[in-house]
């Protein structure tokens, strides 16, 4: 079969032929049928974080799928063939730390539990895959036009669910740093919540993801001046300097959710923190609970701006969606035929 990954000895993207996936009697057999591509995976196509399975030069990549069930596995899966599914990103580490075990991989104390298309193991950017069915989420028909936004969305659901439990009063007003999916899925969540939402980024009014989010009647500022301090602040840049700027427009009792991953270069406020009650907290991957949020909360969402965000495009064709994306496009996403 096909696959779509990094050639460790060479050094770049590429598609190689790989044996079709042998499940296990304890695995599910998937087709692959589409595949989102973000930030990770351009970093790994830098090779700035990342690694092949031990013992092998290439790295299958892609870990925001939405597949079919082909063979349901093992009897008890609650899986049928003909299911759709999206597989959870992260597995176990190897010595089954106590967040492990207890199913909340996202908040693995040793830090080394394999993330799929990441760190170790092969991702979904093939036509075939398998898993154990408790890794596997459903997803009902009526989703699927967005059903490659779950993985993204229970990300962001694990952040806000984080940031709302660390409020001491329950937030009225959100700030939002960076307009890429996770900070529109951010903006769109913390609206439907309720929140006061502004999203703040580099991109003019007229791009056509500005005018999504106006779509969406979310307020937008290109830059951050004038902005006033929000509860609630979510770091979706991965810019240093974003971040760094990020600390000033917190309220007192604000709590500032680090998404995107970054090292602010300069001062970090801490006075300013102690002395107005803030929680700066950072934030990676999502538990089984964030993406079963993640399923019902699209449905609920407006979808014409959720559709707006997605190009669907062939299998091949990534150096263009990973190495240089179209600035009009928020989430690239490859078909698998
Ligand atoms: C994924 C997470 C993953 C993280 C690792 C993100 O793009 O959405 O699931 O844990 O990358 O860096």
């Amino acid at each position: 079969m096909k696959a779509a990954g990094l050639d460790y000895s060479a050094r770049r993207l590429t598609v190689r032929e790989l044996p079709e996936p042998e499940p296990s009697p304890a695995q599910v057999l998937l087709e692959v049928v589409e595949v989102g591509v973000c930030g990770t995976d351009r970093e790994l196509a830098r090779f700035h974080l990342g690694f092949p399975p031990a013992g092998q030069d290439f790295l299958t990549l892609g870990h925001e799928a939405v597949a079919r069930v082909v063979d349901p596995g093992p009897s008890g899966s609650g899986l049928k063939r003909g299911d759709w599914v999206v597989p959870q990103v992260r597995r176990p580490c190897a010595s089954f730390c106590a967040s492990c075990a207890r199913g909340r991989r996202d908040l693995c104390l040793t830090g080394t539990a394999p993330d799929r298309g990441i760190t170790g193991i092969h991702g979904y950017l093939s036509t075939y895959a398998v898993d154990r069915p408790e890794d596997l989420v459903r997803v009902p028909e009526a989703l699927l036009d967005v059903a490659v936004l779950i993985e993204p969305m229970s990300v962001v659901e694990k952040s806000l669910e984080t940031a709302l439990r660390f409020h001491e009063h329950g937030p009225r007003t959100a700030l939002v740093l960076g307009a890429g999916p996770i900070g529109i899925l951010s903006a769109l969540l913390l609206q439907h919540r309720g929140l006061e939402v502004t999203v703040a980024s580099l991109e003019s009014k007229t791009e056509p993801r500005v005018r999504l989010l106006e779509r969406a009647g979310i307020a937008y500022s290109c830059g951050f001046e004038g902005i006033r301090p929000a509860d609630l602040v979510v770091e979706a840049t991965g810019s240093p300097s974003a971040a760094l700027a990020g600390f000033s427009l917190l309220a007192p009792l604000g709590v500032y959710a680090i998404v995107g991953a970054s090292d602010p270069i300069g001062k970090i406020p801490l006075v300013d923190m102690v002395v107005k009650n803030q929680v700066v907290f950072g934030t990676v991957n999502a538990s089984p609970r964030a993406f079963e949020l993640a399923v019902s909360d699209l449905a609920a969402l407006d979808r014409s701006v959720l559709q707006g965000m997605i190009r669907r495009v062939r299998f091949d064709g990534f150096e263009e969606t990973i190495l240089q994306p179209s600035p009009e496009v928020v989430k690239f996403v490859h078909c698998v035929e």
